[in-house]
């Protein structure tokens, strides 16, 4: 399985349940990589999604214990069963948020991870890839400047 973030440089995500910055660079970047996969994502992040709708294009899978089905969405209920799911196509990825990432990184080898060079103030993180011992990064894909802020979307694979 795979998975997709963007983070800051103290390798926050979010906070108050948004993207504090977010760079159209990067948005079609994650258009691009995820187009024609499959998505597993949590309920608080789809409360981000426009709309609350699925993103066209891919197999929308959402997380939830306990929240209502949603148009759209194959529901999970455990992490175990979207995993199983995930076995069912050619490409899966978890996008999100920080509790499912915290909860999928394990069941990951692949990373992709565009680095947003500033830190505005989050509450919600993902694990510093750069200080574990179990991931590498392989290379740096793109990188460019926009509204003077730099960014570098980032391959890690599993060592
Ligand atoms: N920077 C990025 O690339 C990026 C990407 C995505 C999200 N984010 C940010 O991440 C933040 C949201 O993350 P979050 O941790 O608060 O929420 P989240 O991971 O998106 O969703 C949490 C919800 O997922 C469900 N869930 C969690 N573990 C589960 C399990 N084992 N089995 C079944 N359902 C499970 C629960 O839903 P129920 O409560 O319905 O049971 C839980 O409340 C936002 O700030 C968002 O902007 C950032």
């Amino acid at each position: 399985m795979e998975l997709i973030v963007a983070v800051f440089d103290d390798w926050g995500i979010g906070k108050d349940g948004t993207q504090q910055v977010a760079l159209s660079a990067d948005r079609k970047f994650f258009r691009e990589t995820t187009r024609g996969a499959m998505v597993i994502v949590g309920r608080r992040t789809i409360e981000d999604f426009p709309g609350q709708k699925p993103l066209p294009g891919r197999v929308n899978v959402m997380l939830s214990r306990s929240g209502a089905e949603k148009e759209g969405f194959t529901l999970c209920r455990t992490v175990e069963q979207a995993a199983q799911l995930a076995k069912t196509v050619d490409r899966a990825m978890v996008i999100g948020g920080g509790s499912i990432y915290e909860q999928m990184l394990p069941l990951c080898d692949t990373a992709y991870i565009t680095k947003v060079h500033c830190t505005p103030k989050s509450d919600t993180f993902f694990p510093n890839l750069d200080a574990s011992p179990e991931w590498h990064l392989e290379k740096i894909l793109q990188s460019g400047i926009e509204d003077g802020i730099a960014y570098d979307m980032c391959l890690y694979k599993r060592k």
